[in-house]
């Protein structure tokens, strides 16, 4: 099927590519002309596991291809996909200029029957919004087509994105048109081999599903980070409990990691949304309100733990940070826990020598050139003349340092374990202070 898809960020790249990838003839639109162009050369603007080598594969066999031409590309595809960016906008609630946008190009142009699949995470309602700009612009051109617009909410992770693609859980496909069911499935039918994934709804429902798993997961997160605060305090190990609830299968052994908060592009800005929608639609949505506030108080909580080993004595001293990212295998920093560590740090007088594997550009252009951080090549380089250790985001290889070599380096020989990768004994027996999450050390 001819495929265009407005949009070259995670969803609309990863999504470009995977459909390519089986077969379809994709073509992928963005205003960036930089963007477009390094893309055609098969360079990657994002750090995504096993994409790269997909797109430039792909691009070389004519199935895969990027423009700025909205026009050419909208006359051309069956399935129009809509996978731009919805930031929060001021008060929470998703920006949606960018999608309302493309809903205007498209009906600019549009001028034969054509599907629109709304790809982007969007409130609710906003198919009908997109269908009556849509609509609004075929009017004023006097131009009379059919189009359908459908939901298909997307639910890969970053860092597994092509593998969550490739192999989902579910296809949520939100439509009420036969036709437009019928073509969607077709167009996911490589990915729905072996049994039924693909779940049809209406339009709304297919909206909602899309934020409901999103609230769900925070909300495990944020319960798991409380009974790790609860646990600190009444001298249980949040770890053992963990493992004594996970195995419960109606409670089960994913997102129940304690940690100093999550972060990205995704659970934030979509609670936050959700809860504004629910505010617009006359429901004070408390449980929301809490999975976040408990949060922003996590994302603080390393400090208070290493405020509380100082004493407040932190100014002058240095900090190893071992991970930035918002989790591992991405260059991502968007609401990462260790923006409110290493502002902390700063704002007590302290200094920051960090280390991650890939988001050490992206941590330049956040902060720029400042005294108070250096970054570093390699995990043992952060070491280098610092005070205490802290580790912030669990890539892989943080996972077994040479705990000797910790004690000699760290001048104060204290660790703290902010997504509780160690066994605090092996670290204790090393001669280190540890400090995790809710560890009640
Ligand atoms: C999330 C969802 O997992 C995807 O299903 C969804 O499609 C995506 O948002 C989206 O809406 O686009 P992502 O933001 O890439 O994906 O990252 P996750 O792997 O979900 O991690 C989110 C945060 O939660 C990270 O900061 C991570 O460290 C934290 N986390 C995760 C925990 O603190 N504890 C856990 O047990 C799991």
């Amino acid at each position: 099927m001819r495929v265009t898809i407005f949009g070259t960020g995670y969803v609309g790249l990863v999504t470009g590519t995977c459909l390519a990838d089986v077969g379809h003839d994709v073509v992928c639109v963005d205003i960036d002309e930089g963007k477009v162009a390094a893309l055609q050369r098969g360079e990657i603007p994002i750090f995504e596991p096993g994409l790269a080598p997909m797109v430039r594969s792909n691009h070389a066999a004519g199935r895969l291809d990027f423009t700025t031409d909205a026009a050419a590309a909208i006359a051309r595809g069956e399935v129009i996909f809509i996978a731009v960016g919805t930031p929060p906008g001021e008060d929470g609630s998703a920006d949606l200029q960018y999608v309302l946008a493309v809903a205007r190009t498209i009906g600019r142009h549009l001028d034969r029957p054509g599907i629109v699949v709304n790809k982007s995470t969007v409130p609710v309602g906003t198919a009908d919004r997109v269908r009556e700009t849509i609509a609004g612009e075929l009017q004023a051109r006097g131009v009379d087509v059919t189009f359908g617009v459908a939901s298909n909410p997307e639910f890969l992770k970053e860092g597994d994105a092509v593998n969550d693609f490739m192999r989902p859980d579910r296809i949520v496909i939100g439509a009420s048109d036969a036709h437009v069911i019928e073509r969607l499935k077709r167009l996911y039918a490589p990915f729905n081999r072996n049994h039924e994934r693909i779940v049809v709804m209406d339009v709304r429902s297919a909206e909602l599903t899309k934020y409901a798993a999103n609230a769900m997961l925070a909300t495990k997160i944020s319960f798991m980070n409380e009974m790790a605060n609860i646990a600190e305090r009444v001298g249980a190990d949040i770890e053992m409990v963990r493992q004594g609830i996970g195995s419960d299968p109606r409670i089960g052994w994913h997102f129940i990691y304690p940690g100093a908060g999550y972060g990205g592009s995704c659970f934030p800005k979509d609670v936050q949304a959700l809860a504004r929608t629910a505010q617009q639609v006359g429901y004070r949505a408390e449980l929301l309100q809490a999975v976040e506030g408990v949060n922003e108080r996590q994302k603080h909580h390393l400090f208070e733990l290493i405020r509380r080993h100082y004493d407040g004595d932190i100014a002058g001293r240095t900090f190893a940070v071992w991970g930035l990212a918002f989790k591992p295998n991405t260059d991502d920093m968007r609401e990462a826990s260790s923006r409110v560590l290493l502002q902390q740090l700063w704002d007590a007088g302290a200094r920051v020598r960090a280390y991650d594997p890939e988001a050490r550009r992206e941590t330049q252009r956040i902060f720029g050139e400042r005294d108070d951080l250096v970054l570093c090549d390699s995990a043992n380089a952060a070491l280098v003349d610092a005070d205490a250790l802290v580790v912030v985001t669990e890539w892989k290889q943080f996972r077994s340092p040479d705990f000797a070599r910790l004690r000699a380096t760290l001048s104060d020989a204290v660790l703290f374990d902010g997504r509780n990768i160690y066994h605090p004994d092996e670290v204790e027996a090393a001669g280190i202070a540890y400090y995790g999450i809710g560890r009640g050390r």
